[in-house]
């Protein structure tokens, strides 16, 4: 057993390239095209896979119907929930995907301890480009810039149709509502098409939000939230808090504060992030809580937080008090704060 937990862990690796791997043939789009299940040789001819290669391809699917990525039937591979999102026509998570398989996202990994035993503070990421963070990398590149948009539109797709169909009701009674961090403005536009009577914001860095798409149906206001945030009855945070450190978010919080001043009913923050759950019955949903927060702390030197966690930094930021929805949006939940 413990010789598997290595073995398993030392390859684990290959798992994130044969997903990779079913991106780049968009093996979920063949199998949705064929509109039944597929038998392999009908997969291979549709790719295409030369003959010779079909039992390559055979194992590789093994694997991902093994991993649940796809299912099989006497018939032939099935779509999963899991690999829909991969359709491009979809969510298209094969943005994401490519993102975190990356040549430049893998390099260096295997300097991890030399992150920990020298005495620097840069970060795995930090080290890998000359000390740069991770934020000027994104805005100097625009190749890297446009491929971390595309992801994080991708992720956002897939998280805020679960947001708007499982608890709506966060938007009630709201006349408007700012993105905070809002990338190109994936989330604002679903807000919006869901409550159309919503007066939505996109704000961002304005090198991010010169990339969103424009239309009347919400503002675009580029800035730095650590500066100024625009006023509205609701402050919208989904996967900005985990970029950054307790002191950070406490600033970030703070400013949101100022924000919902002028706001009737006393405003609220939403905040759509990683709440670690040790006592989750979902081995899986910690284990994915767990990488995330070693990839925060790899690329940001920030982290993902348990709700003691966030109690501090919400109380440390003078808010009233807050709520965490009992809803999992894959492994983020939904937290309320009252100022
Ligand atoms: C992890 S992404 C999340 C994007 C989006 N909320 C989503 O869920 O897809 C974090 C976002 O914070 C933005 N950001 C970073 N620093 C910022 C700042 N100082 N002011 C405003 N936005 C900032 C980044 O440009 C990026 O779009």
């Amino acid at each position: 057993m413990d010789l598997t937990v290595v073995q398993n862990l030392s390859l684990s690796y290959i798992s994130s390239f044969a997903l990779r791997c079913a991106v780049d043939l968009d093996i979920s789009g063949h199998i949705q095209a064929y509109g039944r299940p597929m038998p392999l040789n009908e997969l291979a001819r549709s790719i295409p896979i030369p003959p010779q290669k079909e039992s390559m391809l055979g194992r590789l699917m093994t694997l991902l119907v093994h991993q649940g990525v796809f299912g099989q039937s006497e018939d032939g591979y099935l779509l999963t929930p899991a690999s829909e999102l991969l359709l491009t026509d979809g969510s298209n998570l094969g943005a994401y995907v490519r993102l975190f398989t990356q040549a430049n996202s893998i390099k260096n990994w295997d300097r991890l301890s030399e992150v920990l035993t020298d005495t620097g503070n840069c970060t795995l990421f930090e080290k890998m480009h000359d000390g740069k963070k991770a934020w000027e990398i994104l805005k100097d590149i625009p190749e890297y810039g446009n491929k971390f948009n595309e992801a994080m539109a991708s992720q956002s797709n897939s998280i805020m149709r679960g947001l708007v169909a499982r608890c709506s009701n966060i938007f009630d009674g709201l006349n408007s509502l700012v993105d905070v961090g809002g990338g190109t403005g994936t989330a604002v536009k679903i807000i919006v098409e869901a409550f159309p009577g919503l007066r939505c914001t996109l704000f961002d860095l304005p090198h991010v939000v010169e990339k969103a798409s424009k239309g009347d149906s919400f503002d675009v206001v580029g800035g730095d939230m650590f500066e100024m945030i625009p006023p509205a009855d609701a402050l919208f945070l989904k996967k900005v808090l985990h970029d950054w450190g307790d002191e950070d978010c406490v600033r970030i919080l703070k400013k949101c504060k100022e924000a919902l001043k002028s706001s009737k009913n006393g405003g609220k923050v939403i905040v759509i992030d990683i709440v670690i759950d040790f006592e989750n019955k979902d081995t899986k949903a910690i284990e994915t809580s767990l990488l995330y927060d070693i990839s925060m702390m790899s690329i940001h030197g920030s982290k993902e937080r348990t709700k003691q966690e966030w109690h501090d930094i919400i109380l440390g930021a003078g808010y009233s008090g807050y709520k965490i929805y009992p809803v999992q949006l894959g492994v983020n939940s939904v937290i309320e704060l009252y100022p």
